[in-house]
């Protein structure tokens, strides 16, 4: 039965772009605007923008459409897809588990990236008129002191996290998320216009896009791989669960494109609009998770119109980090409603629960348990987005590759993508069963054996 016939029990996206649009939320978030440009500072610039880039383009593009086809074609959570479709593959059962462990993906993610969100919102309360870019790095640092207020800003994403998805993604995200994405990106379109203002323009823009060739390692490799799962929203079932909510008559190939470029150019302008007010300040490329909490102050300063744009971005920033959340909650519940034919918000609020318990952990790990780092050298936050992310998604994506290359019949994907035979399908299906596994299995023992640091 193809997905016309079936239809998911938690509704349909009413129209063609809002799939685009809900999965673009999902993808754009705290991954593109924080966590790309300090990855990119970390990992030396150039070298790991180069690394991500190709990693979006041969293996995130290619299992995006793999999610998406699994999702809209099993009509259910990722669990229940996941069997739905061994079932028609004639294929062992336990492929369900891949879902499972999406779910607790999801809920670990969840965790420490309402910790990160905290911040963000913590910022729409700032008045911008600090003296100097250091004072910013000071203050970022008091705040990652204050262990209950940490708490607090969590909690308070948390719970509306679990208020939206209790309501239904659909009706919940429909409504108004979808208007203000734009308005997010032109601020960041501002903020790149403020940063060719800053003298250091050529200096930002050089670093972000001159690779290193000599910087590129497994530990590079590793962690623009995770990112570009990251930012996609891969690997996990996120984009999985939306599939299921996808008109059937909407392509799929061009679909993932979308939202991969919008998702891709949001990353890059924060990027550009950052880099500059590093060196321009003097600040450290490296400096981490606070990168952007010290950067983009700054530049709200100095700019006209600052106290207002600085708000707004940051209101924009709460809600893009709240739309991805939305979407690392959903495969679980979707999946406790549909096992246990709970309520909805009887599950939002029971993984709602689980996630921000393991966050508190996490917003006291830069405080009072600042010795604790479970796995190396990293507290509990880097922990947790250390498994996660490099980790739990690239193993989940792995199995996803797997199971739409060489477990599902070819006849099934042809009519789930609407695809007739030819080489963009053959460059697909060669992505999927050779190029992705291969890869992603050879970076991970590079990096086992090397020693990821
Ligand atoms: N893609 C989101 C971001 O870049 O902020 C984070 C995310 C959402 C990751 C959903 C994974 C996921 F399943």
């Amino acid at each position: 039965m193809n997905s016309e016939a079936r239809k998911s029990i938690h509704g349909t996206w009413t129209g063609r772009w809002t799939f685009i649009l809900a999965a673009a939320g999902s993808a754009v978030g705290l991954g593109n605007i924080w966590k790309f440009p300090y990855m990119a500072g970390e990992y030396g610039g150039g070298a790991f923008v180069l690394v991500y880039l190709a990693c979006i383009l041969l293996i995130g593009i290619p299992i995006m459409i793999a999610e998406i086809l699994i999702g809209r074609r099993g009509r259910s959570s990722p669990a229940n897809s996941m069997s739905y479709l061994a079932k028609e593959a004639n294929t062992y059962p336990q492929w369900k588990i891949l879902g499972i462990m999406g779910a607790v993906a999801g809920l670990a993610i969840l965790s420490f990236y309402s910790v990160a969100a905290g911040w963000a919102i913590s910022y729409i309360f700032e008045d911008f008129s600090g003296p100097s870019a250091e004072y910013y790095g000071e203050e970022f640092n008091a705040f990652l002191a204050d262990g209950t207020k940490l708490v607090i800003f969590h909690s308070i994403f948390i719970f509306v996290t679990v208020f939206i998805v209790a309501r239904g993604v659909i009706k919940g995200l429909e409504v108004w998320i979808n208007r203000l994405m734009p308005l997010l990106f032109i601020i960041v379109l501002l903020l790149c216009a403020y940063a060719t203002q800053t003298g250091a323009f050529f200096e930002g823009v050089s670093y972000l896009f001159t690779p290193d060739f000599s910087k590129i390692d497994a530990t590079v490799i590793l962690a623009a791989l995770g990112q570009a799962f990251f930012t996609l929203s891969l690997g996990m079932g996120a984009i999985m669960a939306y599939g299921a909510y996808m008109p059937a008559n909407q392509k799929i190939g061009s679909t993932a494109l979308s939202v991969a470029f919008l998702d891709t150019l949001v990353a890059i302008l924060a990027g550009i609009a950052i880099f500059p007010i590093v060196f321009a300040n003097n600040l450290e490329a490296a400096a981490g998770p606070g990168l952007v909490f010290v950067t983009l102050p700054w530049a709200f300063v100095n700019m006209p119109l600052g106290l207002i744009f600085g708000k707004l971005f940051f209101v924009l920033l709460s809600i893009a980090a709240l739309s991805s959340a939305i979407s690392l909650l959903e495969p679980g519940v979707a999946w406790v409603v549909e096992s246990l034919k709970t309520k909805r918000y009887v599950a939002a609020a029971a993984l709602g629960l689980i996630a921000w318990t393991l966050g508190i952990l996490s917003a006291l790990s830069f405080n009072l348990l600042s010795d604790f780092t479970p796995i190396g050298d990293r507290n509990f936050f880097d922990s947790m987005d250390f498994l996660s992310n490099q980790i739990l998604l690239p193993l989940g994506g792995i199995f996803i590759a797997i199971f739409v290359g060489w477990i599902m019949k070819r006849e099934n994907v042809l009519e789930e993508l609407e695809i007739k035979e030819g080489w963009v399908l053959k460059v697909w299906y060669f992505l999927l069963k050779f190029l992705s596994p291969v890869l992603v299995g050879v970076v991970f023992v590079a990096a086992v054996f090397f020693g990821v640091t």
